[in-house]
Order: C-alpha cells, then structure tokens, then sequence
C-alpha cells in the first residue's frame, strides 16, 4: 500500500503535511514579517468535509503520517475537531502537527484529548527579548510553560525546531542554552537553515548562516550522528551518550538534502505541491467536494507524481510560486 506514491525517482510518500490555514498570528521575521493579510477573493480554506473527503484519498493511497501545520494551525476555531477526524481514520497510523505553541499552556488537554501522535513547537531562541524581536510577539513563557505541563503529563513526542539566523541565534551562548535544555527535559531539537522564499529576499541575504556552524559545535562537544536509514526525511541527527536528548540538523541547501524526501505537500486551500519550491500547484479541491470523487482524487494525485522533479534547485536561487512558508505549511 505505502509503494503507491512512488515517483520516477524512487522516492515513496507516506508522509503529507496537510496545511488547514494560512493565517497566523506571528510575524517571523522571515515569514510573516507584517502578518498574515487576508487576500481579496479569498475562496476560504478547506472546510472539514473536504478536509474527510481528501484524507480518505491519501489513505487509500497509502499515506500513514499527516502533519497538520499552517501559517498556525490552532488559530482554526475547528483545529480540535480536524485533528480528531483524521485520527479516526483507520489507515493514518501516525498524526503529528507543527504550532508555534502560543496558547499551549491553556491546551495542553486538549491537544492530548485528541489523540496526536507528535508535536513540534516552533521557538527560534529561549532568549526572551530575542523570542519576543524575531516573533513579534512575547509569548516564550507560555510556550516553555506548555511543553512543561505536557511532559509532566507524560507526553514523549514533543520536538522543537528553530530557524538558525545569523548574528541572531548563532552562537555559541544560544548553542550551550539548547544543550541544556534538551539534556533537562529529553527532547528533540532542530536547527533549519533557513530558506530563501518569494517574499524574503533581503532578510534571507542578512541572517541566513550554513548549518555548519551548529554542526561544527555539536561534534567538538562530543554529539555523534546516529542516521541509520534515509527513511525519516531529510534531517541528520545527533547523540551525545553523556546527555539526553538529541540534536538535529535541516539543512535544505546540502548537497543530496532532496534524496531522502518523503513528503509532499497540501495547501490550506486544498493545491497538492509536490515540493516546497516548486512552480506548480495542482488544484484538488474540485475532487473533494463529494466522497464519490474519490477515485477521480487518487488518479489525479497519481498523475501529477509523475511530475516530482528530483530536486528543489533553491541552491540556484528557485523559489518557486512560494511566497512564504506560512502559503505551504514549512
Ligand atoms: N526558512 C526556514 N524555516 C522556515 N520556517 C518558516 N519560514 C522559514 C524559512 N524561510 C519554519 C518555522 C517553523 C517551520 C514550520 O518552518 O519557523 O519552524
Ligand atoms: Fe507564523 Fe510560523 Fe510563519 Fe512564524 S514561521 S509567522 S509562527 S507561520
């Protein structure tokens, strides 16, 4: 079942991130540096029937892993309930979700009443006012609290992912910070490159800094790579047998980053992307208005496999149709 989605390369697709809105309520500097401005025209985002009737499609196709992610998916006055329908769905063994966190110390419950499999949590430095200047937003606290309160109820799966920024979080006080706090609560932790997009042209050229300079400090402090297979997607992680937790390492403009790609991609307004950076969208919505279409869903996902190119070229300066990652979902 899981070969179904195989492109030309090889590659299988078990994974989807499902974005369910564009909207969010930070300003990243390199994302939404104005905030979210809702378009004219603006068909609106998926609703959950067409958001069941495209799940029943990927799960056909043998897709296990959703991702839910946005812009901020909690901003979704329906989030619980989306989460909730895809968990019923027998085929979708794992479901995971990206949150910038910003209520989590009031959600906990309910993110844990709805079943999810993994959270990620988007904190770019534990440095307050640095939190508070890059997010616009001065909500650490609250995040921190949050994943506090998840832990003591036993969650395990919580994974936090920061963008590394030049002269911002680059250094080795931010570095030995992270160290500390991943080896008190035995979690994950991700540096990404970050990522040229339409919309960010300058502040790519200010802050962006090569993911070497993370791994470079890891492997003198004794952090050893522990990727076995190419199956998990395009992160390098890390072990230190002396310390909990483990480091990761995104870093999308390494040589062979697109070799372990395992996911593609659904806009919150129902486009399938095959890449992150691609110059195509393929408009699924028009198949996910009846459940009887969806013969017609899976073909037309099929098809447009064919077309996954091998890599992103983003090395060569391609964005793509992609604005932002707040329009793609990260
Ligand atoms: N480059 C790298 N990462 C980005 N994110 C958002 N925009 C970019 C970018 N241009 C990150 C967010 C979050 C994840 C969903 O994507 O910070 O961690
Ligand atoms: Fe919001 Fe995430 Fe974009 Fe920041 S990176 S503005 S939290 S969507």
């Amino acid at each position: 079942m899981g070969e179904k989605l195989r492109d030309t390369f090889g590659r299988t697709f078990p994974y989807i991130r499902l974005s369910i809105t564009d909207v969010c309520n930070f300003k990243c500097g390199y994302c939404l540096p104005n905030g979210y401005f809702k378009p004219n025209n603006h068909p609106g985002f998926l609703n959950i029937s067409e958001i069941e009737n495209l799940v029943n499609g990927l799960s056909d196709l043998g897709v296990s892993k959703i991702r839910v992610t946005g812009g901020e998916p909690t901003v979704r006055k329906d989030f619980f309930d989306v989460m909730k329908l895809i968990k019923s769905k027998s085929g979708i063994k794992k479901l995971v979700v990206t949150t910038n966190g910003y209520k989590l110390n009031q959600l906990t419950d309910k993110f844990l009443d709805t079943g999810v499999d993994g959270i990620n949590i988007s904190i770019d430095t534990l440095n307050r006012s640095k939190f508070k200047e890059i997010t616009g937003h001065d909500r650490l606290p609250e995040i921190l609290e949050g994943i506090k309160i998840l832990q003591d109820k036993g969650f395990k799966n919580i994974k936090v992912n920061a963008v590394l920024l030049r002269d911002i979080n680059d250094n080795q006080e931010e570095f030995d910070a992270w160290s500390e706090f991943i080896n008190q609560n035995d979690i994950s932790f991700r540096y990404i490159e970050l990522m040229q997009t339409g919309d960010n042209l300058d502040y790519f050229k200010k802050y962006h800094q090569s993911a070497k300079v993370f791994r470079e400090y890891i492997e003198t402090k004794g952090w050893k790579n522990v990727d076995r297979a190419l199956d998990d997607g395009p992160a390098l992680n890390y072990k230190n047998e002396n310390l909990k937790g483990q480091f990761g390492v995104i870093a999308p403009y390494s040589k062979d980053f697109c070799k372990t790609c395992n996911r593609l991609r659904i806009t919150a307004k129902g486009e399938l992307r095959l890449c992150l950076f691609g110059n195509t969208g393929t408009d699924l919505r028009k198949y996910l208005q009846d459940p009887k279409q969806k013969d017609e869903l899976v073909d037309l996902i099929l098809t447009q496999l064919r077309f996954k190119k091998e890599s992103h070229y983003l090395e060569l300066g391609n964005t793509g149709i992609t604005p932002h990652l707040a329009s793609v979902g990260g």
